[in-house]
């Protein structure tokens, strides 16, 4: 099949590369000339697993274009995707500009009968806005050409997305009902039949469901971290440790384990932007979507934990204070800065003097040009070759991002290059019991801080006699709330 994607973001980019490797001929549009001239060499301008040899071999046998006009790849198309941002507006709603300026793309140049498939997240009532978009460049040319508007939304994870596009769990698509909505789903069956042979994944509906099938999807995930980031600061005041509870409502079948993970709080693209569009969404209804809001409050708040637990630890003077940050990016795997924690953590630090360094595996280049965006310039921000270097002197570490390069490290040598052995765990990635174990001072987010920040008695570990440690105590959890 003939396909055109427009947008070679994260999603347009993964659909255009999964769709060739299937054996579709594959057009990727994006109004960014040095994207798509990196594109065509073969260059890809995100981080994504599997993602860049997917799209050197498509390009190299032909099955992938890359080019920046829609123009030019409209005409030989059968089904057109819309891939491109929907970033948030002032008042939370989605910002539709580049979806409908596609369409109006698409209106002036259509010439013959098009499935337009939309997958942008987008809030209700969009697909008939491209619709009317399109129409309306239609009148203007004084012609009447078919064409189908259906919703297919987005499930993929970003740092799994190659993944998640070959083998989805579900694939959404909602169709009028019309003759051209038959057309539209025969042809759509055709082109995901190849992600659907185990069984068939796809969920069909009309063209509203499916959208607001997205933002229910994210608000329900979002609301999932958010509630556990509640309960772990419960935790922290009564002394529970909320990874046994994570572990112990997640083995009920009707809770299940995915998104339990109390942390620093949630970030990226699509969590932050779709929770705040959705509420604005039932507002623009009349309608107070309650628990959503609160979700994106608790989330707000839980950004600020980490900071809470370093000025707790340090006092609000950080000048001279050395700190470790392991992770940068919103998650792993990913090299994506949109909305992570690390952001507003790492200005706030600075703003009091600290100084910072931190590793990332692969968002280095993006976390200079988001903070220089936040903070004015990024130049106080040292980055560190490895983990282990990040440590040097440090006063403490800080657990931003769960790499899995951080997962098992080795606590020995850590402790011989930090000043103080001082872990803020945003991610809860340690056993507190090993930690305290080895002599550190280890603050999880829920997890039994029985430890306490107070600085500094004498080292405990016969490694570090030539520093000064936080000694272990027996008493109640200090509870690290704001
Ligand atoms: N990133 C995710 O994990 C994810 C997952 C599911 C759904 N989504 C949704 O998918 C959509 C795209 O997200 P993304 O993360 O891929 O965005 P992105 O910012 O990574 O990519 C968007 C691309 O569209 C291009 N673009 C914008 N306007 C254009 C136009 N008029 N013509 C041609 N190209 C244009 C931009 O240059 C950019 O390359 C959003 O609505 C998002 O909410 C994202």
């Amino acid at each position: 099949m003939n396909v055109v994607v427009v947008g070679a973001g994260y999603v347009g980019l993964v659909t255009a590369a999964c769709l060739a490797e299937s054996g579709n001929r594959v057009v990727g549009v994006d109004h960014d000339p040095a994207r798509v001239t990196l594109l065509q060499a073969g260059g890809v301008p995100i981080y994504e697993p599997g993602l860049e040899s997917l799209v050197q071999r498509n390009l190299h046998d032909g099955r992938l274009r890359f080019t920046t006009s829609l123009a030019q790849a409209l005409p030989e198309a059968e089904a057109v995707f819309i891939a491109v941002g929907t970033p948030p507006l002032e008042d939370g709603s989605a910002d539709l500009q580049h979806v409908l300026a596609v369409a109006r793309q698409i209106g002036q140049h259509l010439s013959d009968f098009k499935i337009i498939i939309n997958k942008s997240t987008v809030p209700v009532g969009t697909a008939a806005a491209v619709e009317a978009t399109i129409r309306t460049e239609l009148q203007a040319r004084g012609v009447d050409v078919p064409f189908v508007v259906v919703s297919n939304p987005e499930f993929l994870k970003e740092g799994a997305a190659v993944d998640d596009f070959m083998r989805p769990d579900r694939i959404v698509i909602g169709i009028p009902q019309s003759a051209a909505g038959e057309q539209a789903r025969v042809a759509l069956t055709r082109l995901y039949q190849a992600f659907n042979r185990h069984h068939d994944r796809t969920v069909w509906m009309d063209v509203v469901s499916a959208e607001l099938t997205k933002y229910a999807a994210n608000a329900m995930l979002a609301t999932r971290i958010s509630f556990m980031n509640d309960i772990a600061q419960l935790a922290d005041c009564v002394g529970a440790d909320v990874d046994s509870v994570r572990r112990g409502m997640g083995s009920d079948g009707r809770i299940g384990h995915s998104f339990l993970y109390a942390g620093t709080g949630y970030g990226g693209s699509c969590f932050p932007k779709d929770t705040r569009a959705l509420v604005r969404c039932a507002q623009d209804h009349g309608l107070d979507m309650a628990v959503v809001a609160a979700v994106e409050q608790v989330n707000a708040r839980q950004k600020q934990k980490l900071l809470a637990m370093v000025t707790q630890a340090f006092g609000q003077d950080l000048s001279g204070i050395k700190l470790a940050v392991w992770g940068l990016a919103f998650k792993p795997n990913t090299n994506d800065m949109r909305e992570a924690p690390s952001r507003p953590l790492l200005q706030a630090l600075h703003e009091r003097g600290a100084d910072i360094v931190a590793y990332d595996p692969v968002a280095v280049r993006e976390a200079h040009s988001a903070l220089a965006h936040d903070c004015g310039s990024s130049d106080w921000l040292t980055i560190a070759d490895t983990p282990l270097a990040a440590l040097d002197d440090a006063d403490a570490l800080l657990i931003v991002t769960e790499w899995k390069c951080f997962h098992n490290p080795d606590f020995s040598a850590m402790a011989l290059r930090m000043n103080e052995r001082l872990i803020l765990d945003g991610r809860n990635l340690y056993d507190p019991d090993l930690l305290q174990s080895l002599g550190y001072a280890y603050h999880g987010i829920g997890r039994r801080n029985a430890l306490g920040v107070q600085r500094l008695q004498e080292p405990r570990h016969p490694l570090l006699h030539h520093h000064r440690w936080p000694e272990p105590t027996s008493t109640p959890p200090a509870a690290l709330v704001d």
